[in-house]
């Protein structure tokens, strides 16, 4: 007997703060605006994906000690404009980035309920752990945390913040909670009856054991930047193989990578295209920045069609402040060297070599068939699309790709129920 056709889940990723956006697009509009999200979430809807989502950062990144270009004009915070999204929308989930480090169970658990009536169900808490000091300086404490506890804390973070939701059954009064743990000490009544969901879907983003660990033994969906086959098909593995240890089954917890598209008529245009965004995703002033963050260095007299700088890292760098610090910049750095010089390549060149991320390539019938092969194969459960424009860069997709997904038998045609648990095929906890 054949095993039935998978269904691939589907999510939006707005881009705004990064450089996926290609800026100088004429069609790139505000990062600000609430137009803008409410047109990549009405075209996420409109192609029945299950959740639209956003990152965030808690502090504007630096660069050589000046806010960086693409943090110059801030962002809304996640959870209103969540809020204000819902609105607009019927059954799309929303998922909003929320550090356990920075914040408190309380106070998220009250957020999140509190979306999840909003919205009638469709709330989902991308669980963040960033420790480091620099966006720690805009909180209580500085430092904050030592990085070995971050994920002690998410887990009894999250472990709170159930018990919270649980405290006040379906229907009932609510009940007192206490939790008495490491990191937290709280008691008392919570303040938001159950929501629709019960709990508001967990996501989790990190990579590491210690990540993968808390994604396996807590989270509902895993972000994860694995987009090839074949490090998916790896990272996939990996992951659902550490569930059973948390009495959990495989479907418990959906593995979704951030990737991106490029649709042509052809597979030729589709490359060219692909190549023509890279470039422009990849500016020489771009080049020179995106080298100073491996190197740690002041490389700005360096030509960004010419070679690689011959000199070493320095470990100890805090010029890039406010991302994910590059764990072993001389490893980092001696890759890039050795490929730019097995292909002759420029700075820049290396730069948008290695910094790649455009994923699915094609015509619609290509694109669509290999992202069946990703969820079929086990690379995947699905996929959160990260289009290069904001906010329209998801519209061609819905239009030409979603239609024969749905073809294939691999994607629904219209939403099933009303929750984002029942998206993602969740059951609802009692
Ligand atoms: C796919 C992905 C998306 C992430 N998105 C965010 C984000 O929006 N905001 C944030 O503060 N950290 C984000 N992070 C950082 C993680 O929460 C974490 O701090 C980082 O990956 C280091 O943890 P690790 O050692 O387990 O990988 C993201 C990480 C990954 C892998």
């Amino acid at each position: 007997m054949t095993e039935p056709k998978k269904h691939i889940h589907l999510a939006a990723h707005f881009p705004g703060v990064n450089n996926t956006t290609v800026w100088a697009d004429p069609r790139s509009g505000s990062q600000i605006d609430f137009s803008s999200f409410e047109h990549l979430a009405r075209t996420a809807e409109r192609g029945t994906f299950d959740f639209f989502f956003l990152a965030e950062g808690l502090r504007l990144r630096e660069h050589k000690g000046r806010i960086h270009d693409l943090d110059v004009v801030g962002r809304p915070e996640s959870i209103t404009l969540l809020n204000a999204l819902a609105a607009v929308t019927d059954r799309l989930g929303l998922a909003a980035t929320v550090n356990a480090t920075f914040n408190e169970p309380y106070e998220t658990a009250r957020r999140f309920a509190s979306l999840d009536h909003l919205s009638g169900g469709r709330a989902a808490w991308n669980v963040v752990t960033s420790p480091d000091a620099f966006t720690g300086e805009n909180f209580r404490r500085g430092g904050y945390l030592d990085r070995g506890d971050r994920y002690s804390r998410a887990a009894e973070f999250v472990a709170t913040a159930r018990q919270l939701w649980d405290s006040w059954p379906p229907g009932g009064e609510p009940r007192p909670f206490a939790h008495h743990g490491r990191h937290f000490r709280v008691e008392g009544t919570f303040g938001v009856p159950r929501s629709p969901q019960g709990h508001p879907v967990v996501i989790q983003a990190g990579d590491s054991g210690e990540g993968r660990e808390f994604a396996a033994s807590c989270a509902d969906v895993a972000f994860t930047r694995h987009g090839t086959l074949e490090a998916g098909r790896a990272f996939y593995a990996d992951v659902k193989g550490r569930l059973a240890a948390y009495g959990r089954e495989p479907g418990d917890l959906k593995i979704m990578p951030g990737v991106t598209f490029v649709l042509g008529d052809t597979a030729a245009e589709a490359q060219e295209k692909a190549a023509e965004i890279r470039h422009r995703q990849i500016s020489p002033q771009n080049a020179i920045l995106a080298l100073e963050q491996v190197w740690g260095r002041d490389l700005s007299g360096y030509d960004p069609d010419g070679p690689l700088p011959d000199i070493d890292p320095d470990p100890e760098s805090a010029l890039a402040q406010g991302r994910v610090k590059i764990a072993d910049p001389f490893a980092t750095a001696a890759k890039w060297r050795a490929l730019s010089e097995a292909k002759g390549l420029s700075i820049r060149q290396t730069v948008i070599e290695n910094t790649g991320r455009q994923s699915f390539i094609g015509t619609p019938q290509t694109v669509a068939a290999e992202l069946d092969a990703f969820v079929q194969g086990g690379a995947a459960d699905g996929f959160i699309l990260v289009p290069h424009l904001t906010p329209g860069g998801l519209d061609d997709f819905v239009d030409q790709v979603v239609p024969l997904l749905r073809e294939r038998g691999a994607f629904r045609t219209e939403y099933g129920g009303s929750t984002l648990r029942s998206h993602l095929g969740l059951h609802t906890p009692a």
